[in-house]
């Protein structure tokens, strides 16, 4: 038999306060919680969110320094930003706070001295290596070398992402500090370690046994990493932000941000309710839920229970829903290539449009799979279920009410058969959606809601009252009424997962309650209840703004590969004297043809001030032959001639070849004679 709790904790991952959010983020975590605490608190039940920004760890710090400000800086940029995307997108956090705060450096640091005071860690020294220009210990990430089984130059201290080898810092060859450049030595130094291992065997029947129910990339996850075995994992580092490790000659470490910003779900809690958070955390009737991306499932459903393990008065997680991944247009969200929808941006260039994001991130969510996000289908959605089919239903039970019963809700007459029919298609929705919601399963709960606006859409196109009208007012009223109960359904059904539309449809169908317990109820609304005035939910959205985001995107990948370009290395060097060998001369292009049969190549006749001659140049893919005449170019004319496609070429195009590999010319800065050398 299922547990029944008294009170529900959720938790939503710390975002890193190192950037802004994005939809990624969003569709990962953020929206799935939101929908999930605010279905609870329509039942009314006793549940709190807990959200925060993670405030510690190396990239701020790094941040910091290429900027030349403090991380205190980084993070309250970051955390304002963060904190307000969320709020404009009705993400109803209890709390959102910070693991810079006071109370969570004192509760971090009170929750590393019980376990130390209890014996729990392992205390070691080891090399590790330190960067001497810039007087720190380098995190493995920060360790550039070459992979010592594929060779590759860029390998990390961690990982080897050319041949996947999983690596330590000191098997590089020639490892070089990403911060610096500089060669790294090995220095010693002591960390603090939480014996993983030790907790195996109760994680092993913990999660193996007591939670099969968990979503299967979840459990699988864990499963993998129990079966290879755990180690003792550092808890501690050498750098100066984050909490300082709370012990004696611990100068210049701090707790690792991977061991603190879990403990920050602790603390906000306590900031939340100084009083009773005791309750949430250490009441066994409590479900403990934690929302997170697949990559923190290591920390959320191993790491962080065994030091509640260990610690000994905390709940462990009930359930751990992680989400896979959101990839955009095709390609992997990234922050530092700018690849990302960013929510701040969204909110300017799409006002008033938070609950499109929402639905289109929930009916796409990456629930058992990595997904991925597109313009077109974001647009797709909005047209054709937003507007075709919630709004326009509900535009339209409105409209006819305004036009027959001055905006009042009619009576209820007698009920054919397929109106009792309708009413009997929806009367599962709310138990449907109830043990979707429950399992965390958002996408299908959506669809559900958005089923019930296609029964209303089906009933007024088959019933079409306003055919009735001139002849069966009592049939029309009797139509309506179910459509502005099916309407009032609506609004409760989507509250969770589109709440300021569902605010908007209660306002015009003068609801000021909501309770999801009326979910499947046909008479919500009183007779003659007066309505408020029709409003459009959704409105459509154009091509043209769609193919705006779309060219952002281009522009995007453009500018990332101009960023990322490498040139080829310098060639060996040469005489003054072969170099005068070359004659290079400007001259125009006097004509060209596409060579048939070809793709690449184009006949042109150029006119080089010595002479005019013919020119079989490679650029078919880049210009048309109208773009090039005209145009003074470089030629190398004491080129030996060669023949191209049976076309004797005399002399050579210089031609620079750009990062995306289109070829431009290389042409005089100002118009010069025919004929002039280069030189
Ligand atoms: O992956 C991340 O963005 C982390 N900052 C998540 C931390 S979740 C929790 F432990 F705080
Ligand atoms: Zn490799």
């Amino acid at each position: 038999m299922e547990k029944k709790f008294k009170r529900t904790l959720v938790t939503t991952a710390l975002p890193y306060a190192n950037g802004p959010v994005h939809i990624g983020h969003l569709a990962g975590v953020y929206v799935p919680a939101d929908i999930y605490t605010r279905y609870l608190r329509l039942k009314g039940e006793d549940v709190i969110m807990i959200g925060g920004s993670d405030e510690h760890g190396v990239p701020i710090t790094l941040k910091a320094k290429a900027e030349g400000i403090t991380p205190q800086d980084v993070v309250d940029r970051y955390h304002n930003i963060i904190k307000k995307s969320f709020e404009e997108f009705g993400i109803s956090f209890d709390i959102y706070s910070r693991t810079s705060s006071a109370i969570h450096h004192r509760t971090a640091s009170d929750f590393f001295r019980k376990l130390y005071d209890k014996g729990v860690f392992i205390e070691k020294t080891s090399e590790q290596y330190y960067d001497e220009e810039a007087h720190q210990f380098l995190a493995d990430r920060y360790i550039t070398g070459t992979c010592p089984h594929c060779k590759n130059e860029r390998a990390y201290g961690d990982q080897c992402e050319a041949c996947g080898t999983s690596l330590n810092a000191t098997d590089l060859i020639n490892p070089k500090s990403a911060i610096s450049g500089s060669t790294p030595v090995l220095r010693e130094t002591k960390h603090w370690y939480l014996p993983l291992d030790k907790y195996e065997a109760f994680l092993r029947q913990w999660i193996l046994e007591g939670h099969k129910e968990w979503k299967p990339n979840v459990y699988g996850q864990c499963k993998s990493w129990l079966d290879m075995g755990l180690q003792p994992r550092a808890v501690s580092r050498d750098l100066d932000w984050g909490v300082p490790v709370p012990v004696e000659g611990a100068d210049g470490k701090v707790l690792y941000v991977w061991f603190d910003a879990p403990i920050g779900y602790i603390s906000n809690t306590k900031e939340l309710l100084p009083d009773t958070w005791e309750k949430y955390w250490k009441d066994e009737d409590t479900k403990l839920v934690h929302f997170i991306g697949k990559d923190n499932i290591v920390f959320h459903c191993i790491v962080f229970p065994a030091m509640l393990k260990a610690e000994g008065s905390y709940i462990l997680p009930e359930n751990v829903p992680a989400n896979e991944f959101l990839n955009l247009e095709g390609d992997k969200i990234s922050t530092s290539r700018n690849w990302a929808v960013w929510l701040h941006e969204y909110l300017e260039e799409f006002p008033g449009k938070q609950d499109v994001l929402r639905y289109v991130l929930t009916a796409n969510a990456p629930e058992t799979k990595d997904n991925d996000f597109t313009w077109k289908d974001f647009q797709a959605r909005n047209n054709n279920e937003l507007v075709a089919i919630l709004g326009n239903f509900v535009n339209r039970a409105m409209v006819l009410t305004h036009k027959y019963f001055e905006g009042k809700v009619p009576a209820c007459g007698e009920m054919t058969e397929y109106d009792l029919k309708t009413l009997e298609d929806f009367k599962n929705v709310k138990a449907e959606m109830e043990s979707f919601i429950e399992s965390y399963r958002f996408r299908e709960a959506l669809k559900e809601a958005m089923n019930l606006a296609r029964i209303g859409n089906k009933y007024l196109a088959d019933t079409e009252p306003w055919k009735l009208a001139k002849t069966d007012m009592r049939r029309v009223a009797t139509i309506l009424n179910v459509s502005l109960q099916i309407a009032a359904n609506l609004a409760i059904a989507f509250e969770p997962f589109l709440p300021f539309s569902a605010c908007k449809l209660r306002g015009m169908l003068s609801m000021p309650q909501c309770d999801w317990n009326s979910l499947g109820c046909t008479t919500i609304l009183a007779e003659g209840l007066q309505l408020g005035k029709a409003e459009l939910l959704f409105e459509k959205i154009e091509d043209a703004t769609i193919e705006a985001q779309i060219q952002k995107l281009l522009d995007t990948k453009k500018a990332n590969e101009l960023k990322n370009y490498t040139p080829n290395p310098a060639k060996t060097n040469i005489s003054f004297e072969d170099f005068t060998k070359m004659d290079i001369r400007i001259g125009k292009i006097l004509e060209a043809d596409r060579v048939p049969k070809t793709s690449k190549l184009m006949k042109l006749k150029v006119d080089t001030g010595i002479d005019q001659r013919i020119v079989v140049s490679g650029i078919a893919e880049h210009y048309t032959p109208e773009e090039v005449i005209g145009r003074q170019v470089s030629i190398l004319v004491n080129l030996e001639p060669r023949k191209l496609k049976g076309i004797e070429s005399q002399g050579m195009i210089l031609m620079a070849e750009n990062a995306d590999g289109k070829l431009v010319f290389v042409q005089p800065s100002i118009e010069v004679k025919n004929g002039a050398e280069v030189r």
